[in-house]
């Protein structure tokens, strides 16, 4: 037996990545080990996720098991796409700017980016990059990639995602949708995960688990198979294919077969939800001087603004979290499926503190 090496009463907000597995789902990955099972999905998890994935996005969706974020957006995207095609996204898109270049050196795919205030693309804004269709000098713009929820934590409408799927169809395109957070989405939203993706108009998407409490769990959702080729082949050249795959799936089940996604990820913004609210009166009473917010609160992070040296002291007295722009002083602050109100009322007890301290 390993010594545990850490204080498991030690949480932050520095990334829903920091949390650990859910209980639910290391039982399901207990119950799914002993006795022998078909590698490389062929097993009866990987089986039983197919149904529990149709009965989310609807008949006919077909699902990848994968490891991680980065490999299920640049093995959708590469499934999505000829050799000469390059995808739009906005530029804080998580496939521009934290993927370390893999779409581009590893998918051989152009990303043609486009500043948003927001992190959300719109029609007018995907204008910008799409054009050129036909001029061999220029990379073809074939496909959109959009991510719900942003990267700087807001959610994209239905209505939203329908104009940008209606806009990208109408010109030959097709829609990717990068869903690490889609369960937030679907908690902020208060709709079932289909309502935003399959029936607004995505053609494919990577349906994110790590960051709701799996160990390393995440999937390709085709929802449009006329829109993906290759998918099978892709998967294992871009060395994604679990050969225990069985407990990749089995992940996924403890999350979506019951209401475990939806819970974890409703009580991770109702989190964040705590945080903003409880500045946001702070502000109003004067009595957080400084203090302001970047983005609008609608998941599971805050994205503030800090007066010089506060992140610092901050962060010294114990509290975790990144910068996001240190430039600006804009910090993101990320809520768990673990994280307590306890945690949320002492940071914002700390915050209070380290603002008047610098005032
Ligand atoms: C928007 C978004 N997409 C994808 C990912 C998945 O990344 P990873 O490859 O680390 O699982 C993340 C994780 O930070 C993310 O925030």
């Amino acid at each position: 037996m390993t010594d545990q090496l850490h204080d498991t009463a030690v949480r932050g907000f520095a990334s829903d990545n920091y949390s650990g597995v859910h209980p639910e789902v290391l039982a399901a990955i207990a119950a799914a080990n002993g006795g022998h099972q078909v590698a490389y999905g062929e097993d009866v998890y990987t089986e039983r996720l197919q149904e529990v994935f149709a009965r989310h996005f609807g008949d006919g969706v077909e699902v990848f098991p994968v490891f991680n974020g980065t490999g299920a957006n640049v093995t959708g995207l590469q499934s999505m796409l000829p050799r000469w095609g390059a995808v739009i996204s906005a530029s804080t898109a998580h496939i521009n700017s934290d993927e370390g270049g893999a779409p581009e050196r590893v998918g051989g795919i152009k990303l043609l980016t486009v500043p948003t205030p927001d992190g959300k693309l719109t029609p007018e804004l995907i204008d910008r990059e799409a054009w050129g269709w036909g001029d061999e000098h220029r990379a073809q713009p074939l496909v959109v990639s959009i991510t719900q929820t942003t990267e700087l934590g807001t959610a994209y409408s239905v209505d939203e995602i329908r104009a940008i799927a209606d806009h990208v169809h109408e010109r030959g395109m097709k829609l990717h949708l990068d869903g690490a957070r889609l369960s937030n989405a679907a908690a902020s939203l208060g709709l079932p995960l289909r309502a935003f993706t399959r029936d607004a108009g995505v053609d494919l998407l990577s349906f994110g688990g790590t960051k709701n409490g799996a160990l390393g769990a995440e999937a390709i959702v085709v929802l449009n198979p006329e829109a993906s080729e290759g998918l099978k082949y892709l998967r294992k050249l871009n060395m994604q294919l679990a050969s225990k795959m069985r407990f990749v799936s089995a992940q996924l089940i403890a999350l979506l077969e019951g209401d475990l996604w939806l819970q974890s990820a409703s009580h991770a913004n109702a989190m964040a939800r705590r945080l903003r609210d409880a500045l946001d009166a702070g502000i109003a009473a004067g009595d957080l001087p400084g203090l302001g917010f970047s983005q609008a609160t609608q998941s599971n992070g805050v994205f503030a603004v800090l007066p010089d040296g506060v992140a610092d002291r901050l962060r010294e007295g114990g509290f975790r979290f990144y910068d996001w722009d240190a430039a600006k002083g804009e910090v993101r602050w990320m809520c768990s499926f673990d994280t307590s109100e306890d945690d949320i009322d002492a940071f914002v007890a700390g915050i209070r503190e380290e603002l008047h301290r610098a005032a």
